[in-house]
């Protein structure tokens, strides 16, 4: 074999889609596992794209994006977080998973460091330690998801180059309080370093939404905020998302997206302009009808668990097992043909996964059966 990059060899896929596929070998009838909303897109988005393409949009696009569709990601953004952009600063790109992988191209050196909090998205370890980086946890699972200034202190140091930032988070769906943030800007605001908000669920909140980080304007050329349209209006297999950034960084992220991805499908481009003005109310209210529901049958079940505030996660902890979350998963999966996701995959071994997004007979049964199988763990101690 011909040695292939150094690093590819060492980037892991996703955890996440492997235990979803052992799962579908063991026979589950019930999944709870990926973060995919149980909703159509809108038809009104969809429509969009349907007329694009019967009137031939189909050519190749700007690099950034089409101009309109960028001008109205400034309006949304001011309109929802009061964040000020031009459409110079912004790019569109191809789900949010693009916008994060260019913008961490665009600012890694070897040994930089990037902080995350954990328990945490995966893709943000492999992608940062194959650019050459060294990911940061902090554990906030042992501070109530929030983020403390005596953990910030000690993680921060000459080398770190940024932190991301994930509220609502997956997999916990804790969402940050204004403490946290107001410790987050003490602490960097005469730092060299960027704040990145994945902010791919920050319109599924069900109380007291808030701007995130950047409602700290002061910090603007610092904030790398990365959207994505598959969550809030449940367009995951579109896979478009966007980036904004100061626009002497976009200027060089845009030279990784043209060499990855051109430019984004050009005919998609009109339904993200829709979507924009779509409000999700709807689906948000589900999901926090859902959440209750699961909250309510978790702590009932006798589960230590935090309540989530947004996204469609909720994260309770098995420690009191005494087993790994894959042998838990995987126990359950096989004897009770329920498919949830190992903690594990998140940095964070004595929780599950359990993903909302699907409908209530179906948490429903999930939840029965959970109860079934935590008893008979319990009897058999
Ligand atoms: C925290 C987080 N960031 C980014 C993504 C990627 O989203 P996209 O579909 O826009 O690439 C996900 C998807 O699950 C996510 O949970």
């Amino acid at each position: 074999m011909i040695p292939l990059n150094k690093r590819i060899l060492t980037v892991q896929t996703s955890k996440i889609r492997q235990f979803n596929d052992y799962t579908k070998e063991v026979g589950v009838d019930v999944i709870l596992t990926l973060g995919e909303p149980d909703f159509h897109t809108p038809e009104e988005i969809s429509k969009e794209a349907i007329y694009a393409l019967q009137h031939h949009e189909t050519k190749y696009g700007p690099t950034p994006g089409f101009l309109d569709v960028r001008k109205k990601i400034c309006e949304y953004e001011k309109r929802v977080n009061d964040y000020d952009c031009t459409p110079n600063e912004v790019l569109v790109t191809h789900g949010s998973t693009e916008a994060l992988t260019s913008a961490l191209f665009t600012m890694l050196n070897e040994e930089d460091e990037v902080i995350v909090l954990n328990p945490t998205y995966p893709m943000y370890r492999q992608m940062v330690e194959f650019m050459g980086g060294r990911l940061v946890p902090i554990d906030i699972s042992v501070t109530d998801f929030q983020v403390t200034k005596e953990q910030l202190e000690k993680a921060i140091t000459p080398k770190t180059k940024a932190i991301i930032l994930t509220s609502p988070n997956n997999p916990t769906g804790t969402v940050l309080n204004d403490q946290s943030y107001e410790i987050l800007y003490q602490l960097v605001k005469d730092k060299p370093i960027f704040i990145i908000c994945d902010d791919v669920y920050n319109q599924i909140i069900f109380e007291n939404r808030k701007p995130g980080f950047v409602r700290y304007k002061d910090l603007k050329d610092r904030i790398i905020v990365c959207q994505s349209y598959s969550k809030s209006y449940a367009m995951p297999g579109w896979r478009c998302g966007y980036l904004i950034a100061n626009e002497e960084f976009i200027s060089h992220a845009v030279k990784i997206h043209q060499y990855m991805i051109v430019a984004l499908n050009t005919f998609i481009q009109p339904a993200m302009i829709k979507a924009l003005d779509f409000d999700s109310k709807d689906m948000v209210q589900s999901y926090k009808e859902r959440r209750d529901y699961i909250y309510d049958r978790l702590i009932r079940m006798g589960l230590e668990v935090k309540k989530p505030e947004g996204a469609f996660y909720i994260f309770p902890s098995i420690k009191k097992f005494k087993m790994s979350s894959f042998e838990f998963c995987k126990k359950f999966a096989e004897e009770y043909k329920v498919a949830i996701i190992p903690g594990d995959c998140f940095e964070a071994d004595d929780y599950i996964r359990i993903s909302y997004c699907v409908d209530m007979d179906t948490i429903q049964t999930a939840c029965d059966r959970l109860e079934k199988f935590i008893k008979a763990l319990e009897e058999k101690e």
